[in-house]
């Protein structure tokens, strides 16, 4: 693997923004919807969710945390070739949300000066990012001209009011500074997918609120990062980046995996089912054995019914095991740190998960992180990255106090945004973007409020 050299191709840095209101899920709001609060701060794993106030949306979310990219990497326009914007959340239905992103940028950096960066709004439900980060790091390997590129998350992720998704909700954006010889993570390019057609969530043209399917979208979920997972894993043995001796598996090779976080429950399920379906292969499937027994298999059982209920049983004692949750606290709770207090945000989530493994536990040059993307309808991609040797020179980004400073609501004022009917935003707009108004044909007309 290149690293440190400019044949590596990676993630730099990286930047986050969080709205600064917040709604509580135990509480108001769950009193009100006649819901156990431990439901939602165990079984789902959110305690607040990120509310965008009345002059944010995914547009001003991403010219702010572009914004801080910048400043934080001291960018000049002139140095970007390309932003890709990965949303679910568009604001139009042709115009691409990253010329809305740059004619913000334009109000600080002057008018004209993105003019030589193109911009295109990648769709794919949540893993829209990352496939824009994936196609982005081949233009970044063959730019020649010195210019980064840049991706951008931004979402808003709503349910209707009173549904299930609703205490699934939030609302940010993350940046990524994507270049040769990165100081953070240097991509291996190996790829591994998966894709099937899938009715599990999608939001048909005109409707502000997504159709889900909530239990069959987490069993599309842990289908395809099963999926794609083995692919990853048969192209990394493949290429040379992985070379398991018998009785090692996969993830022995990997220091950190980071899922999709539609909220953080889920990935303790993705985690479970990975490392359950990985370590079949290797010398923990004993280990496993002795503490579990073994696990059902189907032709042992003539009632389809029976085998299921056991399955189910086992897969709640391997969720419970001490194998299990030695691997789940080295290598991955602490990616969904983050998610935890700001819910959902689709597509940046798994960056959101990145931000967290970064801003609260240190890692190390040489260390392998594993990505598992996950998008609706649907696919999954999973990658992996090595840390760089200079990833302690990138300054933290303060976001756990960025996070507590943050202004609480109401009830009243959460459903008032929700149904676009607050007038005036909650906590007015200061040094950040801001939508003034939309006009009689639709075009969002956006200022910077010192
Ligand atoms: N205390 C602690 N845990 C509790 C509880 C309580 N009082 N009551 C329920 N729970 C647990 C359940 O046992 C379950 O955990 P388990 O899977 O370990 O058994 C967990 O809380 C979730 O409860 P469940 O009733 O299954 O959830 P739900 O019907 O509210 O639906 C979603 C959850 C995620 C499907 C729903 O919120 C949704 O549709 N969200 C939007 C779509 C989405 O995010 N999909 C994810 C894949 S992309």
């Amino acid at each position: 693997m290149p690293a440190g050299n400019d044949r590596a191709v990676g993630i730099d840095d990286l930047s986050v923004y969080v709205p600064r209101l917040f709604l509580p899920l135990a509480g108001e709001f769950s009193t009100n919807r006649g819901i156990d609060p431990g439901k939602l701060i165990k079984g789902i794993g959110i305690e607040r969710m990120a509310v965008p106030d009345a002059h944010e949306d995914a547009a001003t979310m991403a010219a702010m945390s572009l914004l801080d990219l910048m400043r934080r990497a001291r960018l000049r326009p002139e140095g970007i070739g390309k932003i890709y914007v990965g949303t679910e959340s568009a604001l139009d239905e042709a115009k691409a949300m990253g010329t809305y992103v740059i004619g913000m940028l334009e109000k600080i950096y002057g008018k004209g000066s993105f003019q030589e960066c193109s911009t295109v709004e990648f769709k794919a439900a949540c893993i829209g990012t990352t496939f824009a980060l994936e196609s982005l790091s081949y233009w970044v390997a063959l730019e020649e001209e010195g210019k980064v590129g840049i991706v951008i998350a931004s979402d808003v992720a709503r349910y209707p009011l009173r549904s299930s998704g609703e205490y699934t909700q939030g609302a940010g954006s993350v940046a990524l500074l994507v270049k040769k010889n990165p100081r953070l993570l240097a991509l291996e390019q190996i790829y591994g997918s998966f894709t099937r057609d899938e009715n599990d969530f999608f939001r048909p043209v005109g409707c502000t609120t997504a159709i889900v399917n909530g239990k069959h979208s987490n069993q599309c979920y842990l289908d395809a990062m099963q999926g794609a997972f083995d692919s990853f894993a048969a192209k990394a043995v493949r290429k040379g980046a992985i070379t398991p001796d018998a009785g090692e598996c996969i993830t022995d090779f990997i220091d950190h995996l980071l899922f999709h976080i539609p909220y953080p429950r889920m990935v303790e399920y993705a985690s479970a089912a990975i490392f359950r379906h990985d370590w079949r292969q290797s010398r923990n499937c004993s280990e496993i054995e002795q503490e579990l027994g073994r696990e059902p298999n189907a032709r042992e059982y003539e009632d389809l019914g029976k085998y299921q209920a056991a399955e189910a049983d086992y897969a709640r004692r391997f969720a419970k095991s001490k194998h299990f949750l030695q691997a789940f606290v080295a290598k991955v709770r602490n990616t969904a740190t983050f998610s935890r207090q700001i819910g959902n945000i689709y597509t940046g989530s798994i960056y959101l998960g990145l931000a967290s493994l970064l801003e609260t536990e240190k890692i190390h040059a040489g260390e392998r992180l594993c990505f598992g993307a996950y998008g609706s309808g649907c696919s999954a991609l999973v990658f992996s990255a090595i840390v760089q040797q200079q990833a302690g020179s990138v300054p933290l980004r303060g976001l756990v106090k960025r996070l507590q400073e943050r202004r609480q609501i109401s009830l009243q004022d959460y459903e008032k945004l929700h149904e676009g009917k607050m007038e005036k935003s909650v906590v007015m707009p200061c040094k950040e973007f801001a939508l003034a108004r939309i006009d009689h044909q639709g075009y969002r007309h956006y200022e910077y409020v010192e």
